[in-house]
């Protein structure tokens, strides 16, 4: 069960990261956002420098030029970078998917890719089996918030069937109910926002989530 931070109360972000943390989120996620790649901005390195968190992170990079977001975040001690995916939107050549890869894990990371929701699986064919993780976007990103995307299951089912070892994560619109047809489908990273930062009790409902 990976938290992510977009969405929280920024005015109190420590505080926020806490709470995940002891709801019993397995990673956090950064939902690093250019303005470009998709129509919002969020964060960067800069703005969550110093914050706190003992949770490995998980870099979901919705920038156009990924390859030139990574050398800060490797270099900053105060982050254990567990996981950086990047999409396939913004990376179309199998050349410059395979240098990011080796980019990525010569950083200490595993490596993932991401596919918006109306991106068919076979614009990764190329490079599927060389990823630590394909991220199946059930909202278009951009926002939190949004209502998850039913229409993108079978392609979950698909990659799963296709390949029975791949982590398969899932982001967007996920609570309990759809974050059980996800694993029902052959998620096993699910992403959650709104419903975690939202629920009364973060800790049931990661548990929920987990079971
Ligand atoms: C969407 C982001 C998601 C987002 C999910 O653009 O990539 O990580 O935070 O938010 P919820 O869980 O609210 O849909």
């Amino acid at each position: 069960v990976i938290a992510s931070i977009l969405g929280a109360d920024f005015g109190h972000l420590q505080a926020e990261v806490d709470s995940l943390e002891a709801a019993g989120a397995d990673r956090l996620q950064i939902d690093v956002m250019d303005g470009h790649f998709v129509p919002n901005l969020t964060f960067g390195l800069p703005a969550l420098r110093g914050l706190q968190t003992k949770l490995p992170l998980d870099l979901h990079l919705m920038v156009s030029n990924p390859a030139e977001h990574l050398a800060a975040w490797f270099a900053c001690p105060d982050f254990h970078i567990a996981n950086v995916t990047f999409h396939a939107e913004a990376v179309p050549t199998t050349a410059d998917r395979q240098s990011l890869i080796t980019a990525i894990r010569a950083g200490g990371a595993t490596a993932g890719i991401a596919l918006n929701p109306d991106t068919p699986a076979s614009a990764i064919e190329d490079i599927v089996r060389d990823v630590d993780l394909v991220l199946v976007m059930t909202v278009q990103p951009g926002f939190s918030g949004q209502a998850f995307r039913a229409d993108v299951l079978p392609k979950l089912s698909a990659l799963r069937t296709a390949y029975p070892q791949l982590s398969l994560q899932v982001d967007g619109g996920i609570n309990a109910e759809t974050g059980r047809l996800c694993r029902s489908a052959g998620a096993t990273q699910l992403v959650a926002a709104s419903s975690l930062l939202h629920a009364t009790d973060r800790a049931a409902l990661v548990s929920h989530l987990r079971a």
